[in-house]
């Protein structure tokens, strides 16, 4: 495989590759890319010219059919060949369902209950593995919910599970909105980073929203307004204006919010009565992602196992994302009275919950499935891959002491 092949969905150097060296898209890819922009297009004369970039997002990533995970693209997956374009970790090994089930199968014990929930489920790979690995820990469970917001990816969930997990496929159901109380745990891997983000820019010392608006070319660009002529009626008070106005400087300064993934995680807290909630994403506390010297954002796209930072090329073909701010993640959820479990990183979450163990199950002397698996272990807790990127935040309730995957190294204090 080569070195370049393996781009996990986060962390590339956005100039690494300039979108002019990505592959072209198929014609019918295009055709469907078009039909997305020429409703974004209209969608924006309607609105006066300019769009918020969070809306422009939304629809680039869900605008049913079309969108980029509500459309046909394959997504996730190894390689550029087969046509994905990122990997994730459960993509990439069943080592790590595997491990986070021994976090949840502690946390549905400690909690007393027996349900699953999982948001964004992606291929199923994840759901698959962690019912056969509560099940092979002797873990009861009754149920196994899946929350997404494409379509097109539920087939693919029912698919995976019907040929890795057939006998609990009948556990499993998917949801199309959300109970109002739930018992159990609920798991979430870079749920976060996918949902829309708003943009900002400061210039020349003033805060100016980043909105979208079509060029003499026809096609897409950035457009900046004073931000406190927008949305936010009370700017001082409001999750942006206050968040940027503590950026200290005067220098030219990008940064995202992220009020969707705030009122995601206050939904998901509310709901969840008794039980644990895992998200597992790329990211940094505020400190680390408000950081004067941090002066581009996060904001990244996927295509083909390319990382680049042109969100207009494309839409509806390509992922958009940005890193999670888990500062603002934890006051969500704790505002709505749950507890906050722990923080880390990826590695030392794995590592506190046996993922060691789980790879000392494989027999090193069977060279075929071990050798495989230990580099994905690798991948998985080295810090110059996922390891430290990559962060764990989790809530409680009715959880009265902590869990073995956040015992060592808890960085809850950071936040
Ligand atoms: C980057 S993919 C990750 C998929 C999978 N969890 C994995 O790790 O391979 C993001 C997923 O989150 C889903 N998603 C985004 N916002 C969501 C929401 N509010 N509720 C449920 N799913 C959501 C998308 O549809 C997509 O399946």
């Amino acid at each position: 495989m080569p070195e370049d092949a393996l781009i996990y969905n986060a962390g590339m150097n956005p100039k690494a590759h300039e979108p002019a060296s990505l592959p072209v898209p198929e014609p019918i890819a295009l055709a469907q890319s078009e039909a997305l922009a020429a409703t974004l297009r209209a969608e924006i004369a309607a609105a006066g010219g300019w769009l918020p970039f969070d809306r422009y997002m939304e629809r680039a990533l869900y605008a049913p059919g079309l969108g980029y995970y509500s459309g046909g693209s394959r997504k996730f997956g190894l390689l550029a060949d087969d046509g994905s374009d990122f990997v994730t970790a459960p993509e990439m090994s069943p080592l790590f369902a595997a491990t986070l089930a021994r976090a949840v199968g502690e946390a549905l014990a400690a909690s007393g209950t027996r349900a699953l929930m999982e948001f964004g489920a992606g291929t199923g790979r994840l759901a698959a593995g962690v019912m056969l690995a509560l099940e092979a820990l002797g873990v009861p469970f009754d149920a196994y919910s899946i929350v997404d917001l494409s379509g097109e990816l539920r087939e693919r969930q029912r698919e995976t599970i019907a040929q890795r997990a057939p006998h609990l496929l009948e556990r499993v159901q998917w949801l199309d909105a959300l109970p109002e109380r739930f018992e159990g745990v609920v798991i979430g891997n870079e749920v976060l980073d996918a949902m829309p983000v708003r943009l900002f820019a400061r210039k020349d010392a003033v805060w100016h929203e980043r909105g979208v608006a079509v060029g003499d070319a026809g096609g897409f660009v950035f457009s900046d307004r004073p931000a406190m002529s927008g949305r936010d009626a009370d700017w001082a008070q409001s999750v942006p204006g206050s968040v940027l106005a503590a950026i200290d400087g005067s220098d030219d300064y990008v940064a995202e919010t992220h009020e969707a993934a705030l009122a995601f995680t206050r939904t998901v807290c509310a709901m969840l009565t008794r039980g644990a909630a895992f998200f597992i994403d790329y990211g940094f506390p505020e400190s680390e992602y408000y950081h004067p010297q941090r002066v581009q954002g996060t904001l990244m796209c996927h295509y083909r196992h390319r990382a680049h930072d042109d969100p207009f090329l494309y839409p509806g073909l390509q992922d958009i994302t940005a890193h999670v701010e888990f500062s603002g993640i934890a006051q969500a959820g704790v505002e709505t009275g749950a507890d906050l479990l722990g923080y880390t990183s990826q590695a030392r979450f794995l590592m506190n919950a046996g993922i060691t163990e789980v790879l000392g199950e494989i027999d090193p002397r069977d060279v075929v499935r071990f050798m495989p698996a230990a580099n994905a272990v690798q991948k998985l807790v080295s810090e110059a891959e996922m390891g430290e990127l990559f962060k764990v935040i989790a809530f409680s309730r009715g959880i009265d002491s902590t869990i073995a995957a956040f015992a060592r190294g808890d960085r809850s204090h950071t936040l």
